[in-house]
């Protein structure tokens, strides 16, 4: 009788602590899947699985219960990517054999990234205070910051940007942002 007992509960009780763990891990996943579905129609420039992989990886985002969280990490997550791309283009710039054209296209992406990682801030706390419209003005210039800083590059036949991919994520984690702060508005 006490070893089926065992046998029967043991099981049992692993099974509604696993769940009881998961249950809000699952519905974070749902969240962040149907919150991006909405953002890659929105958003043709926006991939689906860009946005689920960045913000299911993101610190929190398994605790994520609602749209205005999901939004929080998503501009938390463009100033990490911002302040590491700053990083790296101050390291590419310490290499003094670089052609002088692609020098000085990295030298206004790093005054733009470095404008925009205080924007980044401002906009945090615009969103905090449900100040939608103010936020959408700041990340936006943070997205424009990562077209212009591309753009730089190709004003030059033959130069190639060492930033294409950051900048195209500093753009997609921005549209992502836009595309949250635009649902939270309409609500
Ligand atoms: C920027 O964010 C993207 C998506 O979350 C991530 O894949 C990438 O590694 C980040 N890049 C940097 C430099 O932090
Ligand atoms: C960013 O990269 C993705 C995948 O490589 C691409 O589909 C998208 O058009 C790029 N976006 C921009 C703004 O360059």
């Amino acid at each position: 009788m006490r070893q089926t007992l065992s046998s029967f509960s043991f099981p049992l009780f692993l099974f509604l602590l696993i769940s009881t763990w998961t249950f809000h891990g699952i519905a974070a996943i749902d969240l962040i899947r149907q919150t991006c579905k909405k953002c890659a129609q929105r958003d043709p420039n926006l991939g689906y699985n860009f946005c689920v992989t960045s913000l299911q990886a993101a610190p929190k985002s398994q605790c994520a219960d609602d749209l205005h969280e999901l939004g929080m990490i998503s501009i938390k997550l463009l100033r990490r990517n911002l302040t590491n791309s700053r990083s790296f283009i101050k390291e590419l710039l310490k290499n003094k054999k670089l052609d002088p054209f692609v020098r000085s296209c990295l030298h206004d992406c790093f005054d733009l990234y470095s404008d925009a990682i205080p924007t980044t801030k401002q906009a945090i706390d615009d969103y905090k205070s449900k100040h939608y419209d103010d936020a959408n003005i700041d990340v936006s210039s943070v997205m424009d910051a990562s077209t212009t800083c591309e753009d730089g590059f190709n004003e030059k036949e033959g130069a190639v940007s060492p930033l294409t991919k950051r900048n195209n994520d500093t753009f997609q984690l921005s549209a992502i942002s836009l595309s949250i702060m635009n649902m939270l508005r309409l609500n």
